[in-house]
Formats: C-alpha cells, sequence, structure tokens
C-alpha cells in the first residue's frame, strides 16, 4: 500500500504546507538500487580512536571520497566544516572514551557535521561493550554512547540515521561487512540501534554476491516480506527454497520459477513437518529464515483458545521445533545462519496482540538463549523486529491505527518488505556469525519499547 503522505509531504505545495503548521515532513528514503556496487556513494568522514584505522584500512571499498576530522587527522584529506563536501556516511570510533570529561569528545566531533549531512546520510558511532570493561568509569561512558546515539538518531533530518556498534575483541575484521550494510541504503529504514560484534572465523570471498554457494530456506515466501527476503538473498547469489502453505502454491512457484529455486509446499504446523523439510534437503542447509507469521488480533478479554493456539502454533512453536530437527539431523551445516521475524510488537507489546506479541517476544529469547550453544558450531541466530512495514498484512490495519503506525518513528513513515530483506540477507552472511543472539529492529527508530 502506498503511504500518500509522504507524497503530499514532498510535493512544493504540500513541503510548504506542512512546515508552515508543523506536521511531520518525512522525506523518501535513498533505497539500494540493482545494479549499484559502492555501499556509500559520496563522502566518507573517518574520526576517533584506533579503530578508525581499521575503518581507514577497507574504506576505499567503500567509496572514493574519504575525509578525517578531528584533533589526530588520520592519512586521508581533513574535512573542513564549511567548505567540505556535504557527508553521505560517518564513522567515529569512540572506544577510547574512558571518562566523563573525554564524552565532550562526541559533541565536539558530530556538533560541525549535522549541518552538512547529505540525504539519507548514514552514521556509525564504533564502541567497546560496557559489560566487556573491567573499569566501572570506562564502561559507564562506553554505555553513555548509547544514550548519546539514540537521541542523536532522532535529532537527525532528511532520512538521516545512527547506529551504535561495539566491537568486540577480534571482531575487527568483521568490520567491514558491518560497515557496508549500515553505511549504505541498505539499512534505509534502521535507525537507533545498538549492535554488538564478536569474532568470526568465516568471512565473504566476495562482495557482489556475499552469499554465494549457501543454501537458504525462507518460509512464507509467497509474498510479502518473506518474498522480498527470497529476492534479496537470491540478488545476493544463494540458492533459494522457497517454503509456503499449500494454498499459496501457485505464487511461491511462479517467484521460484523467477528467481531460479525451488518451493516446498508445505504447512509448517503439520505434525510431519519437520520429516518433510528434513527429506526435502538432502545436500542440507546453511541459512534458515524463520519469517512465515500470522495475526489473530483481540484483547485477551475476547481471545479464543484458537486464536491463541494458532499464532503460537505458527509464529513460535514452528520455527523451534523446525530448527531443533534441523539441528539434530545435521541438516543445517556449520556455520550456518538461523534468522527469526520477531516484531517490534514483541519488544513494546500492542494492544489487542497478546498473542501475537508473546509468540514474537518468544522469539527473541530463542536467539538469546540458543545463541550461545549453537556458536561452539559456527552457527548464529538472531531476531529481526520490524516495525510498521508496508504489506498486506499492515493495509489490514484501520487508518488511524495505520497513520499511527507509520509515523511514530524518527523517519515518520513505514518501511517497505526490502529494508527487512537487507537487514536478514546481512544477518545471513557468513562474516555475520560476528553477530547472535540479538534482536535488530527495523523500525525507523519506532517510538514504541524505544
Ligand atoms: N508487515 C509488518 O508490518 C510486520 C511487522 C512486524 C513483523 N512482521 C512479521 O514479518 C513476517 C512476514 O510478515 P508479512 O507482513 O509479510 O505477512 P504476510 O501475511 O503478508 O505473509 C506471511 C506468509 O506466511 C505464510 N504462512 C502463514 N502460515 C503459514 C504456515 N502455517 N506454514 C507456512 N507458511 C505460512 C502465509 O501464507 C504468507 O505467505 C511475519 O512473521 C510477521 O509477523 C511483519
Amino acid at each position: 500500500m502506498s503511504d500518500r503522505y509522504i507524497d503530499f509531504a514532498n510535493s512544493s505545495l504540500g513541503h510548504r504546507l506542512v512546515a508552515a503548521i508543523g506536521l511531520p515532513s518525512p522525506v523518501r528514503l535513498e533505497r539500494w538500487q540493482a545494479g549499484r556496487l559502492r555501499p556509500v556513494e559520496g563522502a566518507l568522514l573517518i574520526g576517533g580512536g584506533l579503530l578508525a584505522a581499521k575503518v581507514l584500512a577497507f574504506a576505499n571499498k567503500l567509496t572514493d571520497a574519504i575525509y578525517s576530522y578531528g584533533p589526530e587527522p588520520l592519512v586521508a584529506p581533513a574535512w573542513i566544516p564549511g567548505h567540505g563536501p556535504k557527508l553521505k556516511a560517518v564513522v567515529f570510533d569512540a572506544s577510547q572514551l574512558q571518562h566523563t570529561d573525554q564524552l565532550k569528545q562526541l559533541r565536539e566531533f558530530f556538533q560541525p557535521l549535522l549541518k552538512n549531512l547529505d540525504h539519507s546520510a548514514h552514521l556509525v558511532i564504533l564502541g567497546r561493550a560496557p559489560e566487556s570493561l573491567a573499569d566501572p568509569f570506562a564502561a559507564s561512558a562506553q554505555r553513555a554512547l548509547e544514550g548519546f546515539g539514540r537521541s542523536l538518531a532522532k535529532e537527525l533530518r532528511n532520512g538521516g540515521t545512527l547506529q551504535l556498534l561495539y566491537v568486540g575483541d577480534g571482531a575487527e575484521d568483521q568490520l567491514e561487512g558491518a560497515l557496508r550494510f549500515f553505511l549504505s541504503p541498505k539499512s534505509a529504514y534502521v535507525s537507533g540501534q545498538v549492535i554488538r560484534l564478536g569474532a568470526c572465523a568465516t568471512h565473504v570471498q566476495d562482495w557482489t554476491r556475499p552469499l554465494a554457494g549457501r543454501k537458504a530456506l525462507v518460509t512464507g515466501a509467497a509474498r510479502g516480506i518473506g518474498a522480498s527476503i527470497a529476492e534479496t538473498l537470491a540478488r545476493d547469489g544463494a540458492e533459494i527454497l522457497l517454503l509456503d502453505v499449500p494454498q499459496a502454491k501457485a505464487d511461491l512457484d511462479a517467484l521460484a520459477a523467477r528467481l531460479g529455486g525451488r518451493s516446498i509446499a508445505l504447512d509448517i504446523c503439520a505434525e510431519d513437518a519437520a520429516t518433510q523439510l528434513v527429506e526435502q534437503l538432502p545436500d542440507g542447509i546453511d541459512i534458515v529464515v524463520h519469517n512465515a507469521g500470522i495475526t489473530r488480533d483481540k484483547t485477551l478479554a475476547n481471545m479464543t483458545p484458537e486464536y491463541w493456539d494458532a499464532v503460537l502454533a505458527v509464529n513460535l512453536n514452528a520455527p523451534q521445533v523446525l530448527t531443533k530437527t534441523l539441528l539434530d539431523s545435521g541438516t543445517l551445516h556449520d556455520n550456518g545462519r538461523v534468522v527469526l521475524l520477531a516484531s517490534i510488537s514483541g519488544i513494546a507489546g500492542n494492544r489487542g496482540q497478546t498473542n501475537y506479541a508473546a509468540s514474537k517476544a518468544g522469539l527473541i529469547g530463542l536467539a538469546q538463549a540458543w545463541a550461545p550453544l549453537l556458536g561452539e558450531r559456527g552457527i548464529s541466530i538472531n531476531a529481526v523486529a520490524p516495525g510498521f512495514i508496508e504489506t498486506q498484512m499492515t493495509a489490514h490495519i484501520p487508518f488511524a491505527l495505520r497513520e499511527a503506525g507509520r509515523r511514530m518513528s524518527s523517519l515518520g513513515q513505514g518501511g517497505l518488505p526490502q529494508d527487512v530483506a537487507e537487514a536478514v540477507a546481512w544477518l545471513s552472511q557468513p562474516g555475520s556469525g560476528a553477530v547472535s543472539g540479538q534482536a535488530l529492529r527495523v523500525c525507523g527508530q519506532s517510538l514504541l519499547g524505544a
């Protein structure tokens, strides 16, 4: 469903009217287009501590236009406020900040940039996870980055986003993959997120096809977000298996044919679904995306047992049972990637969705609990929590609620299925074993549960 308000707010009359009466003025976000090669099309500014030098070492693979800024300039042309180009991407390494008085470096670095950001600029702060630091003051300073970053993300205009990446020991060599995502339009609808990177032994070999040689299963792939995930994983080189209910077979077959993949018509709640799936995957699988999901909304007072059971069965029980069977049977290969489609309802709660929110929160808990165990086999498991995404599911929401869902975020609009798909594709990469047990929100920094 198209968002007519964005069209209006970006027309010449609408733009003036919206500004005059102080209404939200969401911009059209820049998104990744087929055929694009460079993550950053424009100037990339790098500054801060030792990790900045690590970023500089591969920055020429992100863009041609690299600048440095700050008291200790790096080996890159200095960016001069008011004279340098508009900035499309910014990386600030704040990992060396250990005391309260050093936090002023955040203000000193970012303040001059804010009026010089290009449309849809992507900003990243690098730090060290507070829980990894022995010194309480250093841990406090690193935790301060979270409050700073989430607030600055809310102040950005013109489609800008900001994330904080806590870089663990040995995770430095996975920074490139993370920045290729977070500095590019692939993360157009992700903002205000805090992600922890750990060490990961596997790496992407070819950035034009980061999933080459990997087999991926996507459930609920016949339409909406699942179809977009299947397309994006195929674009990135994966061999795709698309699964959906038998009733959706025609759409599923058509998409599978278009993507050169294979379709599996199966209800994931069928009693023998796990056995059937293992039989269909004799050569095993590298990536499993549990996207199939349903809503059956009612307030708890009116919730029928059927509504409750259906949602918990599809959204939570099936991903648990299927993943366990794929693991126990050895079907899911070592260094595999599991991605669970959660929801910000599972983080914030939502009126009328006790069943849905319970199922989605359960998925986040599953990722957290399973990650350390699966890590022994190099397998990562993460949740992606979409906010308001423009799909058939959200087209059915009553108008006023739909409008509220769209506007109550820093980016002031709903996301597209492609935005969720890009996040899933990044978490599916060989190097993204650096992230596990985490929930990545794709919600335009929604105010809900923030
Ligand atoms: N659309 C949003 O705004 C939004 C927000 C947060 C989370 N999500 C989650 O993202 C996922 C995809 O959402 P969507 O909007 O594309 O939904 P959708 O309803 O458009 O698509 C869901 C797909 O899952 C399939 N499916 C349902 N039950 C199944 C079963 N038992 N076995 C196999 N396949 C089954 C459906 O046939 C359908 O093709 C869901 O898990 C949803 O909860 C969506």
